[in-house]
């Protein structure tokens, strides 16, 4: 069968059997089993084909892939959330939308078109709604991606690609607490290069210092700035926020750093409720300095993934720094704000929630 939506004909094919009932919906780990179907859509003869939905299944792709020699591969990271009515809604959807594009572009991907991307994205949701978790803490997270699937050990860009929506119902990306290892060796990213981008690269090139940062103890690695690894930049999987006394404050965006979407909401959010905040360099001699004499009061990460993550503590040349454990925190706060607008929860004065 086929569904006409407003722009695109999307063809689908349904699973014979659901995967429904192997779903342990009150244990859920992060993004580790999947739902029925998949979205499809191909690249080829220079135009983006009409999207397919079929079930969950394996790609067969030629060894000579250029995804596999020259790692043209980009991502994004959302997740819909069920409210109590069974209402399904996204968060900022064309946020991801833009970006992924955003991303396409610097990896030298044909940009794919919002509709596609839309109108593919809601019409997987729908057909599998029973996958989005109702438990507390937990969502559908949804993995949007695009790859080279075009042939050829040639180093140049392929003429064919795959673009992949994927689901998983998830509940939290940490367990546990957070310490964080600030990086004075490695570097995630560089003026110029391809940081801000969700390119699948930019995570590989993290996994060995992570490895290292967790065999010392360490759940993530908090970057710095390759030249002199005194700017704190962002988190493996997230964007940094830093409060000293009452100020909230997050680095600048940069060619280095990825825009994130739950940074720049939990910006506004802040404002709106009378946080102080800034958007300004912080140098780790601040926070170190600001961590001894005690008015480093909150770290936290935020991103899609993560939610709002406290950070216990940060290693940073040999010592580790414990941060209070605050009652009313900023962390606690914005993400109760932001998690209301999600869940449908609380009105949305933004315009953020996005009803599928
Ligand atoms: N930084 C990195 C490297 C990420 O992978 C993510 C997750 O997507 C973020 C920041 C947070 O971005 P967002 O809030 O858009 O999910
Ligand atoms: C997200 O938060 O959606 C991400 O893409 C981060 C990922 C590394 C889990």
């Amino acid at each position: 069968m086929s569904v006409e939506t407003k722009n695109v004909t999307i063809s689908i094919e349904k699973a014979k059997i659901s995967k429904i009932d192997q779903v342990d919906f009150d244990n859920l780990k992060f993004g580790s089993v999947y739902t029925d179907h998949m979205l499809v859509c191909d690249y080829r003869n220079g135009a983006w084909q009409a999207p397919k939905i079929m079930p969950y299944q394996s790609i067969a792709l030629d060894p000579s892939a250029k995804v596999f020699h020259y790692g043209q591969a980009i991502f994004e990271g959302m997740k819909a959330y069920k409210d109590d009515k069974g209402d399904i809604f996204l968060f900022r959807p064309l946020e991801n939308q833009k970006r992924l594009n955003i991303s396409a572009k610097r990896l030298a991907i044909p940009e794919l078109p919002e509709d596609i991307f839309m109108e593919g994205l809601t019409t997987l949701l729908q057909l599998d709604s029973d996958f989005i978790p109702t438990q507390e803490g937990s969502s559908l997270y949804i993995r949007p991606f695009m790859f080279a699937s075009g042939n050829g050990f040639h180093a140049s860009p392929a003429d064919e690609y795959k673009f992949i929506i994927a689901c998983a119902p998830s509940g939290s990306y940490f367990s546990g607490k957070v310490k964080v290892l600030i990086e004075q060796t490695y570097s995630r990213s560089a003026n110029g290069g391809v940081g801000f981008a969700k390119a699948g690269g930019n995570y590989a090139g993290q996994f060995y210092p992570t490895q290292l940062a967790i065999e010392k103890g360490y759940n993530q690695v908090i970057w710095t700035d390759d030249t002199e690894h005194e700017f704190i930049e962002e988190a493996g999987a997230m964007n940094i926020f830093v409060r000293i006394n009452d100020t909230l404050i997050t680095g600048p965006t940069s060619d280095r750093i990825l825009d994130g979407i739950t940074r720049k909401s939990i910006l506004e959010i802040a404002k709106d409720h009378n946080i102080p905040t800034e958007v300004r360099k912080i140098t780790v001699t601040e926070v170190v300095n600001a961590a001894k004499d005690g008015s480093l009061k909150e770290m936290f990460g935020a991103g899609t993934a993560a939610v709002i993550s406290p950070i216990a503590a940060f290693g940073y040349k040999g010592t580790d720094y414990d941060l209070p454990e605050l009652e009313n925190s900023y962390a606690t706060k914005l993400k109760k704000l932001i998690t209301d607008i999600q869940y449908n929860k609380s009105e949305d004065k933004y315009g953020w929630r996005y009803k599928v």
